[in-house]
């Protein structure tokens, strides 16, 4: 038998799993065992570091509920989650509008709303604005009724569900009208920490990071026969813009609130307008792009798992 040393136990194991029989599995696993044995051989990994890590991965997964999706956020706040989406925007047949992360904030179950409804529940006096564009194709054609989706914090800094597991606020569902435009009221959206009660929130703390998203509104924009786009508007004066704790601002998708925008289809209102290209839908968009989970998703394709009939015994 071969002596397994620090130098030769990569290439054993790599030899026994080349008989994954599925070619994507195999390359995957394959570069994640190099890579874990590369990182392990880099930092000189200690027994004591090792069972550390293996702690703090358990503390991970017991966070996670169906509600809350506690490695997401580990891989969000790795800067994965934005690899991950950057490296799917390089797939699109064309490039339209940037991505920006899901996040865990989105929920299918949203109203759907007139042109021009506000979204918040409450407006206090000073912090409504408008949110208004045109959803078109990479050349600039109109999508007519394209499915507009938004969501975001309310002057407090907090999602709706975050107050409580039923509230319904600042989210809502529009559609696009014949020349492809969409109007929003809503309130000026705050920047806000992410979930740190949790292993993810000691890890950001440990590294003297300070937890803060800045303020931004969610999309998610469909239409048939293009790429699904999953993005967010970041608030330009935002003191985090340049250091997101989950790296999902970028420069292209800052924007400034417009105090007399005589285009604003509202008028008096401050107002944001902004454009959203989307690509064609091509092969890579045969199964989802998003970066992220909505709690009902989850929930759905674990009841479907339960629901399913167990194996034939053999
Ligand atoms: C959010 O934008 O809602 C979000 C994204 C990643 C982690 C936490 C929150
Ligand atoms: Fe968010």
């Amino acid at each position: 038998m071969r002596e397994l040393t620090p130098d030769t136990i990569t290439d054993a194991v790599l030899e026994q799993m080349a008989t994954t029989p599925d070619p994507r599995m195999k390359e995957v696993m394959a570069a994640a065992v190099r890579h874990l044995h590369a990182f392990a051989r880099d930092v000189n990994l200690t027994p004591g570091e090792w069972i550390k890590g293996i702690e703090f991965m358990t503390l991970v997964g017991k966070m996670c509920t169906p509600a809350r999706q506690e490695f997401i956020l580990l891989s969000d706040t790795l800067g994965l989650s934005a690899l991950v989406n950057g490296l799917h925007d390089k797939t699109a047949l064309e490039e339209g509008t940037h991505t920006s992360l899901l996040g865990p904030f989105y929920r299918e179950a949203s109203p759907k709303l007139a042109p021009g409804s506000q979204i918040a529940r409450h407006v206090k006096a000073g912090t409504e604005c408008v949110l208004y564009g045109r959803i078109t194709d990479v050349d600039g054609a109109p999508l007519a009724d394209a499915t507009v989706s938004v969501w975001q914090t309310g002057a407090d800094g907090l999602y709706d569900i975050q107050e409580s597991a039923s509230s319904v606020d600042y989210r809502g569902v529009f559609s696009t009208d014949k020349d492809g435009r969409y109007v929003v009221r809503t309130v000026r959206p705050r920047g806000y920490s992410i979930p740190m009660d949790g292993p993810v929130g000691e890890m950001v703390k440990a590294q003297a990071r300070h937890g803060m998203r800045p303020a931004h509104i969610h999309f998610l924009v469909g239409s048939p026969g293009y790429r699904e786009l999953v993005t967010a508007l970041y608030l330009r004066d935002d003191p985090h813009l340049a250091d997101d704790v989950v790296f999902g601002s970028s420069d292209d998708l800052a924007v400034d609130i417009a105090e007399n925008d005589p285009a604003c289809p509202i008028a008096g209102l401050p107002s944001i307008r902004f454009d959203l290209k989307l690509s064609r839908e091509g092969e890579a968009d045969k199964t989802s792009g998003r970066v992220g989970s909505d709690p009902s998703a989850i929930l759905r394709s674990e009841s479907a798992k339960v629901a399913a009939p167990a194996p034939a015994a053999s």
